[in-house]
């Protein structure tokens, strides 16, 4: 067999595999001290009443794009008064605030200030801080963050209170009106948002640059999973994705979220293709390309969306030259590669939902946001036709439907919470 039919076997992914992954996510789920790696950390936020109503702004720090949200909320629906994107990596403007040698306030400030270029001045505004990144938190309004995950690095904040750095860089900006009443993980935003919005929705997901769910609990309270760091024999774990680990900032941690998530999909498939560069013949245009393909995290989440819908790959930004035929195999490589991480995440789902209720007897909403199931080719199909292969004619108790900036509308709305009477 080929190398390259060996990758693409090893991507694969039966609907055994979707069912006994399921039922080992679950079981890790239902026992803490399970060693598969799920957190389990209590958000302290319930599933929320509905009535509530105000003003606030949410701010969505997930990746190295930030969103900033200015909302109205109230009526189980709201009004988008402004939003804004902000960049703490910028490759034109010459800008990273995500390395180690950058220190916390120097992030926290150059976010801050932009927070103060969107509000009006002297106007009294709740803040909802949603960090997705695992912290620990004793209240709603601080948590430490316990490490950074998705190759962000910045130096000084592992270890501290993230809402703590946020309210003194906006004290240092002279923001005295904007308080930073709650702090919570974006899959949690996104579940308080779309439990919001309806009363059924129970499980709430992100898939985008990283990956994680969240999930009501028996007694209403919603908990951050950290799906990301699951590890599990039954994990199809293959030496690319060895490599990835031990070439990223945090060898040994978050196995799954290494699988599925955008941050990750580039850097395999170039893992992949590097390697098959050393064997001569099947793709003659590898040796040509392997240098542009030496660069590590060169391939971008979005390269593969596009290599998806047209066929060209681009690396470091730069189209990578490959025969039609070749191109045609590369394509296929990574509609594998998307294809594997869409069905574990379909397993993951699984679990979750056979966690809540043992016999799949209840209807299940799964609100997901991330760019990856809203702009990945075939992504979102992915994760229906693995849970609809495994749960045949049940397949409708789980309905997985998108909820766009689900995560920024609800930290607005654990503001709201956490300042109402
Ligand atoms: C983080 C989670 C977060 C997820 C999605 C992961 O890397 O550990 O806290 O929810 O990314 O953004």
């Amino acid at each position: 067999m080929s190398l390259y039919d060996e990758i693409l076997e090893s991507l694969e992914i039966s609907p055994q595999r979707i069912s006994k992954t399921a039922e080992r996510f679950s079981h890790a789920l239902a026992d803490s001290s399970d060693c598969c790696g799920l957190k389990m950390l209590d958000s302290l936020f319930n599933r929320p009443a509905g009535n509530e109503r105000g003003e606030a702004l949410g701010l969505d720090f997930g990746g190295t794009n930030l969103r900033l949200f200015l909302v109205q909320i109230g009526g189980r629906g709201f009004r988008l008064v402004r939003d804004k994107v902000i960049n703490i990596r910028h490759d034109r403007l010459n800008l990273d605030l995500t390395q180690s040698s950058v220190d916390g306030s120097q992030l926290f400030d150059y976010i801050a200030a932009e927070i103060g270029e969107m509000v009006d001045v002297g106007q009294d505004l709740p803040l909802g801080h949603c960090f997705s990144f695992p912290f620990r938190q004793a209240d709603r309004n601080t948590g430490v963050l316990q490490e950074w995950t998705k190759e962000i690095k910045t130096g000084g904040v592992v270890g501290q209170d993230v809402n703590r750095l946020l309210e003194q860089a906006l004290l240092r900006q002279g923001l005295v009106n904007i308080k930073p009443t709650a702090l919570l993980n974006d899959t949690v935003a996104a579940l308080l948002w779309a439990a919001y919005l309806e009363d059924r929705a129970d499980i709430g997901s992100i898939c985008g640059s990283g990956h994680n769910s969240s999930l009501v609990d028996g007694e209403g309270r919603i908990i951050n999973v950290e799906a990301g760091n699951f590890h599990a024999d039954i994990l199809p774990i293959n030496r690319y994705d060895t490599m990835l680990d031990h070439g990223s900032s945090n060898r040994g941690a978050q196995s799954f979220e290494k699988m599925v998530a955008g941050v990750y999909l580039g850097e395999l498939l170039r893992l992949m293709l590097l390697d098959l560069s050393h064997e001569t013949g099947f793709f003659p245009s590898l040796g040509l390309a392997s240098k542009q393909l030496t660069v590590p995290n060169s391939i971008h989440s979005h390269d593969i969306s596009s290599l998806l819908a047209s066929g060209i790959l681009s690396s470091g930004g730069k189209p990578v030259c490959f025969q039609p035929d070749e191109q045609e195999r590369i394509q296929r490589l990574a509609l594998a590669l998307v294809k594997r991480a869409a069905r574990l995440i379909a397993a993951a789902y699984l679990g979750i939902a056979e966690h809540l209720d043992p016999g799949l007897n209840h209807h299940h909403l799964i609100s997901i946001d991330g760019s990856l199931y809203e702009k990945m080719p075939w992504f979102a199909a992915f994760i229906r036709t693995g849970l609809d292969e495994v749960m045949g004619e049940r397949s409708h108790r789980i309905e997985t439907r998108f909820l766009k900036d689900s995560s920024g509308l609800g930290a607005a709305l654990a503001a709201i919470i956490t300042t109402g009477p």
